[in-house]
C-alpha cells in the first residue's frame, strides 16, 4: 500500500474535483433552522437528518443492483422525515395534526441554498490561473447542484458538475467515483478529490483518487486502516498540494 501511495503522490494533479455539502456548501445555516423549529433538539435532529442521508443513499445504491435508486433530493427529505419522527414525534405522535409537514418544507428549502465557505472563490479562482481543471463530484441530484451552484455564485469557476445521478449509485459505490475521471478525461490519480467527509475521502482513496481530507471539525478520521493522502483544515489546502500542474494557459496569439 505504500508503494501505491508513493506512486499516487508522484503523478501531477491535472483537476480537482470537490465534495459539495459540507464541504463547498456550508450546512450549518440548516443546522440553526433545525434549533429555531426544534428548540433543543436541533443538534442532535441535525446529525440524525446527515447519518440518515448517507446511510439511506448506501441503502438504495446497494440493495436490488442499484433498483431502489431515487435521486439525492428524495433520499434527503426521507431521511429529515425519518429523523423528525425519531428525534421529535417519536411514534405515536400524530404528524399531519402537528404541522410538521410545514416544518420539513422549511428545511428542505434552507438545504437547497445553502451558502458557499468564504474561501471557496478565491480557492477555485487560484485553479483556475493555474490552468487546473476544477469540478464538483457529488451525490446531489442535478437540480439541486444546478441552484446550490448558482446561488453561491460559482458558476463560471467550475469546469465540471458531476452529479452521481448519471450513474444512479451514490458514492461510495465505485461507479459514482468513477464518472470523475470519465468527465475529465484523466487517470483517478491525476484528479485531486477533495472532501470534508472522512468517509468520502476514504472511499475515493480506495479508488485511486489523491485525496484531501479537510478536516473543518477537528474530527477523527475513520479507523478502516487507510488514511487520505492529504489532510487539511481548510479548502485553501489544496493549493499547496504537490505537483499541482495545470495545462499551459493560452496566450494572447502572437
Ligand atoms: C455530496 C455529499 C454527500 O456528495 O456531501 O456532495
Amino acid at each position: 500500500m505504500e508503494r501505491i501511495r508513493a506512486n499516487r503522490t508522484q503523478q501531477p494533479v491535472r483537476a480537482v474535483l470537490f465534495d459539495a455539502y459540507g464541504t463547498l456548501f456550508d450546512v450549518y445555516s440548516v443546522g440553526l433552522l433545525a434549533e429555531q423549529l426544534f428548540p433543543g433538539r436541533g443538534q442532535a435532529l441535525g446529525l440524525m437528518w446527515r447519518d440518515k442521508q448517507i446511510e439511506y443513499s448506501h441503502l438504495v445504491s446497494t440493495s436490488s443492483h442499484g433498483a431502489h435508486y431515487r435521486p439525492f433530493w428524495e433520499v434527503t427529505r426521507a431521511a429529515l422525515v425519518y429523523a423528525i419522527k425519531r428525534i421529535v414525534t417519536g411514534a405515536g405522535n400524530d404528524w399531519a395534526a402537528g404541522g410538521f409537514e410545514a416544518k420539513v418544507e422549511q428545511l428542505m428549502n434552507q438545504y437547497r441554498c445553502l451558502a458557499a465557505f468564504p474561501e471557496n472563490r478565491s480557492v477555485l479562482q487560484a485553479l483556475k490561473a493555474q490552468g487546473i481543471v476544477t469540478g464538483i463530484l457529488s451525490n446531489g441530484d442535478p437540480a439541486m447542484l444546478d441552484v446550490a451552484v448558482k446561488s453561491a455564485g460559482l458558476g463560471g469557476l467550475l469546469d465540471h458538475v458531476i452529479s452521481v445521478d448519471a450513474a444512479r449509485r451514490y458514492k461510495t459505490h465505485p461507479d459514482a467515483y468513477a464518472l470523475g475521471p470519465q468527465a475529465t478525461g484523466l487517470d483517478a490519480a491525476q484528479i485531486a478529490f477533495v472532501s470534508c467527509n472522512s468517509w468520502d475521502a476514504l472511499a475515493a482513496t480506495w479508488y485511486g483518487y489523491r485525496t484531501l481530507w479537510v478536516n473543518r471539525q477537528q474530527l477523527p478520521f475513520e479507523e478502516l486502516g487507510t488514511q487520505p493522502l492529504h489532510t487539511g483544515t481548510s479548502l485553501r489546502d489544496v493549493l499547496a498540494l504537490p505537483g499541482l500542474q495545470g495545462a499551459p494557459l493560452q496566450g494572447p496569439a502572437a
